[in-house]
């Protein structure tokens, strides 16, 4: 079985928290105790910067956004370091995010991202990708109602993200395993397990 360090990626409404804590919840009936981490946030000061971060109407330059980004992400790796050989650990988003949106979907060069986020320094052992595309991400987005700063972004934002994400599924092939989220999410649920052996 794979395990340790597993994280979920994907455009928002893709459902990768579902199938986060899906997975989550199979390990806990096994009797295996894991660690469940969120980005941005995980840890009290991450919480802290999170709410920052996705209040809307807070205008945020993009490289300080990568920045606030990065700071709860090393926050958040002083604690996956903690257990990184007692449990395993499944967090939802994690460095991928910051090239995805802020690279693909902002701008921001990937040489600044990868500066910031050196004491970010733990690559997952397993990435699922849940892949919809940005019309329905856009889709979901908007029938959530409750909608956050960077959720509030347009369709062209997100089809950038998308495009960035697709890229580092072609040059991360051995870490992220592609997932359709147009599909049930029993069969999505499925697909990981199968994926991680269990
Ligand atoms: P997420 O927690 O997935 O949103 P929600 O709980 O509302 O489904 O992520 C919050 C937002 O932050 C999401 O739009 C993606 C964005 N994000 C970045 O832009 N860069 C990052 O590095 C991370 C971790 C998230």
């Amino acid at each position: 079985m794979i395990k340790k360090f597993i994280t979920f990626e994907g455009l928002d409404g893709c459902g990768k928290s579902t199938q986060a804590n899906l997975l989550k919840m199979h390990f806990e009936n096994r009797g295996e105790e894991t660690l469940f981490l969120r980005e941005p946030g995980g840890t009290p000061l991450g919480e802290l910067l999170r709410t920052s971060i996705l209040k809307k109407n807070v205008e945020i330059n993009p490289h300080a956004e990568a920045l606030l980004f990065a700071a709860s992400r090393i926050q958040l790796t002083e604690e996956i370091k903690k257990y990184y050989t007692k449990k395993t650990i499944i967090c939802d988003r994690f460095l991928d995010s910051s090239l995805a949106y802020q690279c693909g979907g902002r701008g921001v060069s990937l040489e600044f991202l990868k500066k910031i986020n050196t004491f970010a320094n733990i690559e997952p052992n397993i990435t699922f990708l849940i892949k919809v595309n940005p019309e329905t991400s856009f889709k979901r987005v908007l029938a959530q109602g409750k909608i956050d700063r960077i959720e509030s972004e347009s369709l062209q934002f997100y089809e950038a993200v998308y495009e960035f994400y697709k890229k580092l599924a072609k040059d991360n092939e051995n870490r992220i395993i592609v997932l359709d989220g147009h599909q049930k999410v029993e069969e999505i649920h499925k697909e990981i397990l199968s994926y991680l052996r269990l």
